[in-house]
């Protein structure tokens, strides 16, 4: 995710940048730096660690000396978080330096070209890439130069940019990726989140995709990719600094939910090339994926729930047995594996004490261990064989949701690589999934829009004691999800179960009034689990259903029904879910309580 700054004005720049920094702390954490013009050259710090190590390495900004700069805090995509990975990065004599926010999907490609140039790389990042085509394109003129890199980037950045030899200016530009610019009295400021600036100035301009400004100390210069200038009007910003920081949502809960068409994209995006499915972080050829016979995906809570939806998706397209393991059972239970064997280990912190004991145990038994991890240099990122990272960004809130949505993503794409490799899925039917995939990220964002009728049902129930969340294959493991956000933010008793097993044992729990929650998105099951409600219903239960647009038919056993986009029905997961997580949110709030930090629960679980 990451957070950048900059200012050029009256004022010495560095201790604004690292103000601002703070206030976007929440967006990466890992490692920070800042950049400044003291007259001569640009001179830069940056530290791993959190932002205080930069703060006391600069004396909180007067070892910089200087009235223009750009700041940066790291959430790694690209390489560890390290010195040399950190933000700014600089040309070979450091004239031109970058502060980026934003992946850059074809840096491979153009880091290979540059090279073939003479260009030297000191780090592992695709922002290094920016940095050396501007000095490979240089001729003096900033913007032109900006353009002409912008129009060889794929992917997604927001950019700040200084030149030494235009040293009243900042040039900022953006693309897929959040960029704000602050008009000042004295200075002018860009950054990637309003608090950043909201000390400094209120009057903002929102920069549209595509769109480069030219700061100065006293003026703003818009323009766009075809270096045409452009009008454009300020915005006040009405809201406080605690609203601010949660880019106006009421809780970050809220605000990630509503990141999710974003992280899911980047998710999937890097790794969709024409078409085709490339996981390079893989490390496997499409002969050692054939020879792979079992997989076992491996997580705790949540992450085991996309585990659990996996399992029928991977079984599903690739035809291998998979077997869904808790991590706290799966370190001890003596797992068998075979020498053909995979182990995914599913975590966003990377650092869930669970999950960690049982890679090693894979890795003792000589069993290669695939990580599907959010944070970047966490311990089941170092320790995997291969680790294939989710970029959902930093996640705040207690309960996990936009972590979940990017680990289900990522899963798919492996089941795809994985059929496609074993010859199941030819390249016409990878190309629907995978535009099915591309769907999934407005699709989300149409459920999300339509979040009040979720509230509206919610504000029904809070006073609820039990609630039952039932389904039949991925529509369980959707329920397992869906039942956990609901209980672990709202303290009402809920459970999942498989629909079918009801009558052995839980429909005696099911009296008047009792809510159920049934999903149904998998079409060949429909009919059962409509017979599901029926039994419910008879016993008094009121039913919500989650199920796909036109399935007209639920709404005539259920009491209140949500629908979801058509999608192909191994990712409706990523749909249903949307609900329910809103369900388990406004149950929440409505109820009073702490959603982003809900009580005995961390947010990374490293004890056992
Ligand atoms: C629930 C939740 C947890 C985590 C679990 C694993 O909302 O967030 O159940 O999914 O603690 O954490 P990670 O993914 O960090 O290993």
């Amino acid at each position: 995710m990451c957070g950048i700054v900059g200012y050029i004005g009256i004022d010495q720049a560095a201790p604004i940048l690292l103000d601002g920094l703070e206030k976007l702390e929440y967006r990466g954490y890992d490692s920070a730096g800042i950049a400044v013009y003291n007259g001569t050259g640009i001179q830069m710090v940056k530290a791993t660690g959190r932002l205080k190590v930069l703060y006391n390495l600069t004396q909180g900004g007067a070892s910089l000396p200087g009235t223009a700069g750009i700041g940066h805090t790291r959430w790694a995509t690209h390489g560890e978080p390290t010195d040399v990975n950190a933000h700014p990065h600089f040309n070979k004599d450091s004239s031109i330096a970058v502060v980026h926010n934003g992946i850059i999907e074809n840096y491979m490609k153009l880091k290979k070209k540059l090279e073939a140039h003479g260009y030297e790389f000191l780090s592992q990042t695709d922002t290094e890439v920016i940095v050396q085509m501007l000095d490979y394109y240089y001729d003096g003129n900033p913007l032109e130069t900006i353009t002409k890199v912008m129009h060889r980037m794929e992917g997604s950045y927001a950019l700040g940019i200084m030149f030494q030899d235009h040293p009243g200016e900042i040039y900022a530009v953006r693309k897929d990726s959040p960029l704000i610019v602050g008009q000042g009295t004295g200075g002018n400021f860009i950054a990637s989140d309003v608090p950043a600036i909201l000390k400094y100035t209120r009057e903002v301009y929102y920069i549209e995709n595509e769109e480069i400004v030219r700061l100065t100390d006293s003026s703003l210069t818009f323009y766009n990719i075809d270096e045409e200038e452009l009008e454009k009007a300020p915005v006040m910003i009405e809201w406080d600094m605690n609203a601010a920081e949660k880019g106006g949502y009421a809780h970050f809960m809220l605000k990630e939910m509503h990141e999710q068409p974003k992280a899911v994209a980047d998710t999937l995006n890097p790794r969709l090339r024409d078409g085709e499915i490339v996981i390079e972080e893989l490390g496997m050829s499409d002969d050692e994926i054939r020879q792979i016979q079992k997989i076992y995906i491996v997580a705790c809570g949540s992450a085991y729930h996309t585990g659990v939806t996996a399992k029928y998706v991977f079984e599903g397209l690739a035809r291998i047995p998979v077997e869904v393991d808790l991590a706290s059972e799966f370190r001890y239970r003596n797992p068998i594996f075979g020498e053909n064997t995979l182990v995914i280990v599913v975590s966003q912190s990377g650092e869930t004490a669970d999950s960690l004991a049982a890679l090693r145990e894979a890795k003792a038994n000589g069993v290669r261990v695939l990580g599907i991890v959010n944070v970047v240099g966490s311990s089941i990122a170092r320790e995997a064989d291969n680790v294939m990272y989710t970029w959902a960004g930093p996640e705040i809130a207690v309960a996990t949701t936009k972590a979940y949505s990017t680990q289900l993503t990522a899963q798919y794409l492996l089941a795809l690589k994985f059929a496609q490799a074993r010859g199941l899925l030819n390249a016409e039917e990878i190309a629907c999934m995978v535009s099915d995939l591309k769907r999934l990220p407005e699709q989300i964002s149409l459920l999300l829009s339509h979040k009040e009728n979720v509230q509206k049902f919610a504000n029904r129930y809070l006073a609820a004691e039990h609630v039952f969340f039932i389904g039949r294959g991925i529509d369980y493991a959707i329920s397992l999800e869906g039942s956990l956000k609901l209980k672990e933010i709202s303290y009402i008793h809920s459970e999942a179960y498989a629909a079918g097993e009801l009558k052995h044992g839980t429909i005696s729990l099911i009296e008047d009034g009792r809510l159920v929650v049934a999903v149904l998105t998998q079409p060949s099951l429909y009919r059962k689990t409509i017979s599901n409600i029926v039994e419910v219903k008879s016993r008094g239960a009121f039913v919500m259903a989650v199920t796909n647009v036109g399935n007209t038919e639920v709404e005539k056993v259920a009491d209140y029904v949500i629908y979801i986009p058509e999608t192909n029905p191994y990712f409706a997961n990523s749909l249903a879910v949307i609900p329910l997580q809103l369900f388990g949110y406004y149950v929440s709030i409505g109820k009073g309580l702490d959603v982003d930090k809900p009580r005995n629960l961390a947010k990374s679980v490293t004890v056992e």
